[in-house]
């Protein structure tokens, strides 16, 4: 049978950065180290006004190419993002162009958000195993700044724009590469306006110019994000922990397996109660959202490839990985490192 790996990731952040001392600035009741100890994020970077989810998709992509990942293998684009360039086409289609990939390849967008790497791997590995494809470029862009009204101080704080690029691969070369285990999945359809663009698909064409709604922390109409921040936080307290059991149990293993967890970085408030909750020790816990905030379906690529930097994944090591948010929707996978 084939395997898949997670052979090489690289990512982009836009050039823009909104710190914790902009934000304070416009929002003076939320003082600079309020939103640090709150969130655990210092800053994000915004896409620019004519920088779109493909644009990055492709800067992401390039750094692979760059890195010595060879163009000609690349044999299927998948490309995770909720903020795509069109409607139709898809915008992988426009990105094999513009990266001069090959014409004999699949492209397809996929809409996930902070599960989207999960499940973007998880559909790479069938292509895989299936024959179907020997090189998947899986890519992950979001330019959610985009939807967010700029007096929704709440949200303004998580976000920031990213992407990644990650080859998954038949192949286990090079030096230290990700064999990709079992998964579980989770889905809660009954969530879906926790955290929702209402505006600018087909149920509401023609609405717009919408009503501004003002909250506790944010102000939108109806084109801008919205998240109820605790029915996010409580899917998560409650899912996620039977969630971990259960991918410790597909791939037969038990938590004192695992050397390090690998969770989607959405704030480290929340983050630090779903950790104690499923009791994993803090050392063994990766956080990396210090720079670039809650880059959605990118978190998980961006913390693996810091972590395998910092030396926290080497050869051996066995990774637990997490995604859960809009949808809402969850899923995870164990990742062992050879
Ligand atoms: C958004 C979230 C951080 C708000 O936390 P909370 O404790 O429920 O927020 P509350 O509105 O009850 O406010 C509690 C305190 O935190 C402060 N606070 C809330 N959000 C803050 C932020 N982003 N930055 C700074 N302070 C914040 C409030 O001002 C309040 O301060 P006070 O006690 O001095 O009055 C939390 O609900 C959460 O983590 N939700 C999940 C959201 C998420 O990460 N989604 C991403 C997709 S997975």
């Amino acid at each position: 049978m084939h395997k898949a790996y997670i052979q090489h990731i690289e990512y982009y952040l836009p050039e823009a950065i909104l710190s914790n001392e902009h934000i304070a600035q416009s929002h003076p009741e939320w003082s600079v180290d309020k939103i640090a100890s709150k969130t655990g994020i210092f800053e994000r970077h915004i896409a620019a006004e004519d920088e779109f989810s493909s644009d990055m998709a492709i800067k992401a992509a390039n750094k692979l190419f760059e890195a010595g990942v060879d163009k000609d293998s690349i044999d299927y684009i998948l490309l995770c993002t909720q903020s795509p360039d069109y409607f139709l086409p898809t915008t992988a289609c426009i990105i094999q162009e513009k990266l001069g990939l090959r014409k004999n390849i699949g492209a397809l967008d996929f809409n996930l958000g902070c599960s989207g790497f999960i499940y973007g791997i998880g559909l790479a590995k069938g292509l895989i195993v299936s024959g179907q494809a020997k090189n998947v470029l899986l890519l992950t862009s979001e330019t959610y700044s985009k939807f967010i009204h700029q007096k929704d101080k709440s949200n303004k704080t998580l976000f920031g724009d990213a992407a990644a690029a990650t080859l998954v691969s038949s192949n286990e070369s090079p030096a230290v590469a990700g064999e990709i285990g079992d998964f579980s999945y989770f889905t809660d359809g009954a969530g879906y306006d926790n955290l929702i663009v209402t505006y600018g698909g087909m149920r509401h064409k023609n609405k717009e110019g919408a009503d501004e709604f003002e909250g506790e922390s944010f102000v939108r109409n109806n084109e801008n994000l919205y998240m109820n921040g605790s029915a996010i936080f409580n899917f998560t307290a409650f899912n996620i922990p039977p969630l971990v059991t259960s991918i410790l149990e597909k791939n037969k293993l038990a938590l004192d397996d695992i050397d390090l967890f690998v969770f989607h970085q959405a704030n480290e408030y929340m983050l630090d109660v779903v950790r104690k909750r499923c009791n994993i020790p803090k050392e063994k816990f990766y956080i990396y959202l210090k720079n670039c905030g809650n880059t959605v379906s990118s978190t998980i690529p961006i913390a693996l490839s810091e972590a395998a930097k910092s030396h926290s994944i080497k050869k051996g090591s066995k990774v637990l990985l997490c995604g859960f948010g809009v949808g809402l929707s969850a899923g995870g996978v164990i990742v062992q490192y050879c």
